[in-house]
């Protein structure tokens, strides 16, 4: 993983929806190529925070900063357009159209049928329920399959950087374990991920960096390692013992 300058810098990040702020002055970097997990109690701004990547909350306060260009101010489309796709908290799919249709959607602002063709027979073989349910409703999917074919939708743009909102929401432990495989998966295929989880353990296993982020203000930053080994963190934040986490199957988990 190139340690370069930041990806996307975040410099005194205030922002809400009127009445107060959630975000209080937040200050982090994201590094290129690899995955950065926020964690964080309910209510702290985790969602706020990536809105505000996406174009979605405008930050009254403060700048993002992305390949030289500050995303304060611009349009969510523009946002897309510059190599940010996020798959929201909330399941996205249109239910009655199929997974094909879906994953194509994925593609729209690229007009060059061959690239779409070409990119699709990829997301195809790094994503098979793509090619197994390509004619099924999507809306006939389990919430885990759901899930990935949202992931292998938002890769249809080839995007620099994914932006997750807990993806591992309302997933079995089995569906889960492969959920993280395939954030992993899309990691090493190039992408930068930003990624906010609940299951802060599993998540925090496969992330390069980890920021906890508390009332809307970071709280800390350092390696998935140092943020999951932090004995404050993990007693507020991470919920059970460490030495329960340290024994937790999770896939795809890093070293350290
Ligand atoms: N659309 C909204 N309108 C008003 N308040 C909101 C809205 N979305 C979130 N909030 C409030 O902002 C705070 C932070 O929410 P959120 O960013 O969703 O936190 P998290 O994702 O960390 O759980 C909460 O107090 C929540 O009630
Ligand atoms: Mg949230």
């Amino acid at each position: 993983m190139p340690e370069t300058t930041p990806f996307v810098r975040f410099t005194g990040v205030v922002a809400g929806y009127g009445g107060g702020d959630v975000l209080k002055g937040v200050d982090f970097n994201v590094t290129q190529g690899g995955v950065t997990c926020i964690v964080g109690p309910n209510g702290s701004g985790k969602s706020t925070l990536l809105k505000a990547v996406s174009g979605l909350v405008k930050p009254r306060l403060g700048e993002i900063w992305f390949k030289g260009v500050n995303l304060v101010g611009k349009s969510p489309r523009e946002i897309l357009k510059m190599g940010i796709v996020q798959v929201p908290q909330n399941h996205s799919l249109f239910r009655e159209m199929t997974v094909e249709q879906n994953v194509q959607l994925g593609a729209f602002l690229e007009h060059d049928k061959r690239v779409v063709a070409e990119r699709l027979e990829r997301i195809r073989s790094m994503f098979p329920i793509v090619a197994e349910r390509a004619g099924d409703k999507a809306g006939s999917l389990s919430g885990g399959q759901q899930r990935l074919v949202e992931f292998a939708r938002c890769l249809m743009l080839e995007p620099d950087l994914v932006v997750l909102d807990e993806p591992s929401m309302g997933l079995d432990p089995k569906t889960l374990r492969v959920m993280f495989a395939t954030v992993k998966q899309m990691n090493e295929a190039g992408r930068t991920v930003l990624l906010v989880e609940q299951n802060a353990r599993q998540a925090l296993k496969l992330s390069h960096h980890g920021v906890v982020l508390e009332n809307g203000r970071v709280r800390l930053t350092g390696t998935g390692a140092e943020v999951l080994n932090n004995p404050e963190i993990g007693a507020l934040y991470l919920g059970g013992s460490l030495e329960e986490a340290r024994h937790a199957p999770v896939t795809g988990g890093r070293d350290g």
